[in-house]
């Protein structure tokens, strides 16, 4: 269902997190554009680039709700009135973009767009860049502004100002942009990430950020993004940490892949894992989807794999070994996925070293609240509160 992408030289497809946004209507996001049939996924490009030392300050902490709206960051115009957009916060990109006022594509309609000649703080930069994602790309020019986001105020941050968008899935999406928080190495044009820009102006108290996605959302409240921080109240338990193996995403290591109990032996010479907040479900290298599929009972349909619903309860879990421990993704975590379908898709891409990759979306981080550590390079998971 993939867009081919072999014109990149490293190219990476995920699926945007589309999932805990609802319309007023009710549907979600994720249930209209699967009714309009452009459940699309995403991809883009790759640039390695190591990431700078950070000099721990007296920064802030900063909890952004993840709601209906996702998250809201704030470019600040000149007349001291914010240019708002709520953007998509995203573990698996590093570029940082916004509707703008030039755009006319229909996704721009009916989102919000920034406009340049409002804010004295910004200056164009001039470069332009498509940022590929699977279903189109994203054409932007550069700029830099004021980026806020409540107490966190980052100057001269370079951002895309979009020129087109593609319809699918954007016009959909109930965020305007993106804000990428992948490494640096991973952005588009080699651009500033915002994280960067935190890291490097001071504005965060620890180079730490962790996500809680609530296992059940509500329309008001679907987890919080926590800048600069952790928060003992979101979790249970003991942190496993595991280091980052490739500073491009958040990848690391996985070191086996149980199926109740037996171990699949997928990952006896290594498997990688990407945490990636952009990706609503678990997906499963291409290689092991029909042993999955067997294991699980599942049959591969028209909308999607199909589990009988009475089962679900006795069916078994997925265990992952990751950071010496094992996290289990319970069968209603793996299964209730709205219509009786596993909450699984395949990787559609080979990791840069060769092992099988998975990509550890939104379904799991329901279960397990997740830190990034940027100063460590690594990433903890606890049990989810
Ligand atoms: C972006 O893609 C469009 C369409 O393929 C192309 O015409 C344009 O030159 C590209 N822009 C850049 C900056 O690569």
């Amino acid at each position: 269902m993939l867009k081919s992408s072999s014109f990149l030289p490293f190219s990476v497809v995920f699926s945007l997190c589309l999932c805990r946004i609802s319309l007023k209507k009710g549907l979600s996001i994720r249930d209209q554009m699967r009714a309009a049939g452009v459940l699309d996924d995403f991809l883009k490009h790759i640039k390695y680039d190591p990431v700078k030392k950070y000099q721990p300050s007296q920064g802030s902490v900063v909890r952004e709700p993840i709601a209906n709206h996702l998250d809201v960051s704030a470019l600040r115009a000149s007349s001291g009135t914010p240019q708002k957009f709520l953007v998509l916060f995203d573990t698996g990109s590093s570029n940082l973009w916004v509707p703008s006022t030039d755009c006319k594509s229909p996704a721009c309609f009916n989102h919000a767009k920034f406009q340049p000649s409002a804010s004295a703080t910004f200056s164009p930069r001039g470069q332009s860049y498509n940022v590929s994602y699977g279903s189109g790309s994203v054409a932007i020019v550069l700029g830099s502004d004021t980026l806020r986001i409540q107490s966190i105020t980052v100057r001269e941050q370079e951002l895309g100002l979009s020129q087109e968008e593609p319809t699918q899935p954007f016009y959909f999406a109930a965020f305007d942009g993106i804000l990428g928080m992948a490494f640096p190495s991973l952005a588009v044009g080699g651009t500033a990430t915002a994280l960067g820009g935190m890291l490097e102006q001071n504005q965060l108290a620890e180079p730490v950020f962790s996500f809680y996605f609530s296992r059940q959302p509500t329309y008001d409240y679907g987890g919080e993004l926590i800048l600069g921080g952790t928060d003992s109240q979101l979790f249970q338990g003991d942190i496993t940490w595991a280091p980052v193996t490739q500073r491009l995403y958040w990848q690391v290591a996985l070191e086996e892949v149980a199926i109740g109990q037996s171990v699949t032996g997928w990952c006896s010479q290594g498997c990688q894992a990407i945490v990636d907040t952009g990706t609503f479900l678990l997906t499963v290298p291409q290689e092991d989807i029909e042993s999955i599929l067997e294991a699980l009972g599942a049959q591969e349909t028209s909308y999607g794999y199909a589990v009988d619903c009475s089962d679900t309860q006795s069916m078994p879990q997925l265990t992952f070994g990751i950071g010496g421990a094992r996290l289990a993704l319970p069968p209603a975590a793996a299964y209730s996925n709205g219509y009786c379908t596993l909450a699984i898709e395949a990787t559609y891409l080979p990791s840069q070293d060769g092992q099988p990759l998975w990509i550890l979306g939104n379904v799991f981080l329901k279960e397990y609240y997740t830190i990034f550590d940027m100063a460590n390079n690594r990433v903890g998971f606890a049990l989810s509160a």
